[in-house]
C-alpha cells in the first residue's frame, strides 16, 4: 500500500505542476485549476489509506464541515472580495500547520530528534505568523481593520526582538524537548509577530502582502511535511511557497518597487485606502469632450485600443465596455484591450472582469506585446486607469513611479481618458497625460459614460 500511496503522490504532483503552468494564461487557467484540484483529490484519497489512521470519525466530520463551509463561501464571494477570501484561506492553511506541528510534538515528546524539533518550531513560527498576518490582511480589505499605513515608534526593532525571542525559545526547546509548556509561548509570540508585521502595510498594498502570506503558508505546509515525513505535503507546500513568492515579485517589478518598500509601508501612504487623494492642482488646460462629440470621432477611425483600469472595476463597467467594443467592431474598427500587469487592485483583475463580460481572450494583449502598436493606433480609450498610463514613469526621475513599465497610450494619435475628475490614482501622483495636446478628457462614471457613448455611436 505504501508504494501505491507514494506513486499516487507522484502523479498528483505532476497534476499540480501542470495545473500551475496552465494558470499562466487566461485561456487555460480554468482547466489548470481543475487539474490541480484533481491532483489534490487524489492526494487526499490515498492519504486516507495511511496506516497511521486509527479511526475515521473525525476525518469524515472535518471533510464534510470543511467542504460545506468552503464551497458555500466560494460560491457566494463577489469577484471584488476574492483577495480577502484568498487571504483568509492562507491564514487557515498557516493555522492548520501550527496545529499539526503542535499535535505531533505532544505525541512524540520527550523523544524528539533535533531535526524533527527544528521543523516543528519552523512550522509553528511560519504558520502562526501566516495565521494572524492573514487575518489582519483580511480585516484591512474587509474594512474591519484600518487600511491606513500604521506606523509606531520602534516598529522594526520590536519585530526583530520578537523574532529573536521565538528563535531563542525554539533553540531551547530543540535542545530540551521535554519542556512542553514553553512551546505555547513560541505560538503566542509568533501570533503577535504576525499582527505587527502586517498591520503597518497600507490597505491598497494588501494584494502583494496576501501573495507573500500565501508563499508563507506554503512554507509552513512544507515544513509540516518534514515533521510528518509526508512527501506530498513537502511538494505541495514547496510549490505554493515558490508560486507565491514569484507572484509577489512579479507584482513588485510591475510597480517598480522593492518587496521591502511594500512590506515596510512604502509609498502606499498616498493612496492607502478609499478614494484617491486630491490632486495637487491642474497643471494646464484640459480638452474635454461629451459622448456625442466622442462618438463622432470614433465613427471615423479604424483602430482602437482600450486600456482598462481600477475605475472600470469600481464602476463595474466591463459589460458596457464590451458593448461599446461590439458596436465599434460592427463599424469595422479593430478593437483590442491593453492589459497592464498591475492594473486594478489584484493580479489578473482586468482579465477576470473582461472574461466575465465575454471579451475574447485573444483581444486581451499584455503590455510587452502591445506597447509598440500605440503609435499606429487611431484612438486609445483609457477607462478608469491612471498610474498605468502615467508618462512620469518614463520621463520624471523624481517621480515615485519612475521606472515602472507603463502602457504607452500617449504615443497614440488620440488619447481619450474616461474618469470622474483630474484626481490622482493609487500612487497618489498627478498625471501629465491629462494635459497633453493629443488627450481628450471624457469625464464621468465609467459605466454611465460607456453606455452613453455606445448609444450615441449606434445612432450614427
Ligand atoms: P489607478 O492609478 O488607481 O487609477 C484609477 C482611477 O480610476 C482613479 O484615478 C479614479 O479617478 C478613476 N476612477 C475611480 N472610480 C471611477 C469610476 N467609477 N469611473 C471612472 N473612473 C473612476 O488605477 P490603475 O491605472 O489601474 O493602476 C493600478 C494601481 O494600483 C497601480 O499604481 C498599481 O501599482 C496599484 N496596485 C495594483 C495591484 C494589482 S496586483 N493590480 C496591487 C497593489 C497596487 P477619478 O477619481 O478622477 O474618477
Amino acid at each position: 500500500m505504501e508504494l501505491v500511496i507514494q506513486l499516487t503522490y507522484l502523479v498528483a504532483s505532476v497534476f499540480f505542476i501542470y495545473g500551475l503552468k496552465m494558470l499562466g494564461s487566461p485561456k487555460t487557467a480554468r482547466k489548470g485549476n481543475m487539474y490541480s484540484a484533481l491532483g489534490m483529490l487524489m492526494a487526499i484519497i490515498v492519504t486516507l489509506f495511511d496506516k497511521h489512521i486509527i479511526n475515521y470519525e473525525w476525518i469524515i466530520i472535518g471533510l464534510i464541515a470543511g467542504s460545506a463551509i468552503g464551497s458555500t463561501f466560494a460560491l457566494r464571494v463577489k469577484m471584488t472580495g476574492m483577495p480577502q477570501m484568498v487571504g483568509l484561506l492562507n491564514g487557515l492553511g498557516g493555522g492548520a500547520s501550527v496545529l499539526v506541528a503542535l499535535s505531533e510534538y505532544y505525541k512524540i515528546v520527550p523523544e524528539i530528534p533535533v531535526t524533527t524539533g527544528t521543523t516543528i518550531i519552523i512550522s509553528i513560527l511560519i504558520g502562526s505568523v501566516t495565521f494572524t498576518g492573514s487575518l489582519i490582511a483580511f480585516g484591512k480589505l474587509q474594512g474591519i481593520v484600518t487600511g491606513k499605513v500604521v506606523k509606531y515608534p520602534l516598529q522594526h526593532p520590536i519585530n526583530a526582538l520578537l523574532l529573536l525571542v521565538v528563535i531563542a525559545i525554539g533553540v531551547y526547546i530543540v535542545i530540551n524537548p521535554g519542556n512542553a509548556d514553553i512551546l505555547l509561548s513560541v505560538v503566542g509570540v509568533a501570533l503577535v509577530l504576525g499582527v505587527l508585521l502586517v498591520l503597518p502595510i497600507g490597505g491598497a498594498d494588501m494584494p502583494v502582502a496576501i501573495s507573500l502570506l500565501n508563499s508563507y503558508s506554503g512554507l509552513a505546509a512544507a515544513s509540516t511535511g518534514f515533521v510528518l515525513q509526508n512527501n506530498m505535503l513537502i511538494i505541495a507546500g514547496a510549490l505554493v511557497g515558490a508560486a507565491g513568492i514569484i507572484l509577489t515579485l512579479i507584482m513588485c517589478r510591475a510597480m517598480n518597487r522593492s518587496l521591502m518598500n511594500v512590506v515596510l509601508g512604502g509609498w502606499a501612504s498616498a493612496g492607502a485606502e478609499g478614494p484617491a487623494a486630491e490632486s495637487a492642482g491642474p497643471k494646464g488646460d484640459v480638452k474635454s469632450v461629451d459622448a456625442e462629440e466622442l462618438a463622432m470621432i470614433l465613427d471615423s477611425v479604424s483602430s482602437v485600443i482600450i486600456v482598462p483600469g481600477y475605475g472600470m472595476a469600481v464602476a463595474q463597467a466591463q459589460h458596457a465596455v464590451r458593448e461599446l467594443a461590439n458596436t465599434l467592431e460592427k463599424k469595422g474598427v479593430k478593437v483590442r484591450y491593453a492589459i497592464h500587469p498591475v492594473a486594478g487592485r489584484m493580479p489578473g483583475h482586468m482579465n477576470v472582469l473582461l472574461a466575465e463580460a465575454q471579451v475574447p481572450y485573444d483581444e486581451l494583449i499584455a503590455l510587452e506585446d502591445i506597447n509598440d502598436d500605440f503609435p499606429n493606433t487611431d484612438v486609445v480609450i483609457v477607462i478608469g486607469a491612471n498610474d498605468v498610463v502615467n508618462p512620469a514613469a518614463r520621463n520624471d526621475k523624481s517621480s515615485p513611479i519612475y521606472g515602472m513599465p507603463i502602457l504607452n497610450a500617449d504615443y497614440a494619435k488620440t488619447v481619450v481618458i474616461n474618469k470622474r475628475s483630474l484626481n490622482v490614482g493609487y500612487a497618489g501622483i498627478d498625471n501629465e497625460l491629462f494635459f497633453y495636446p493629443n488627450t481628450l478628457m471624457y469625464f464621468g462614471d465609467a459605466k454611465d459614460a460607456m453606455s452613453k457613448l455606445n448609444s450615441e455611436l449606434k445612432e450614427l
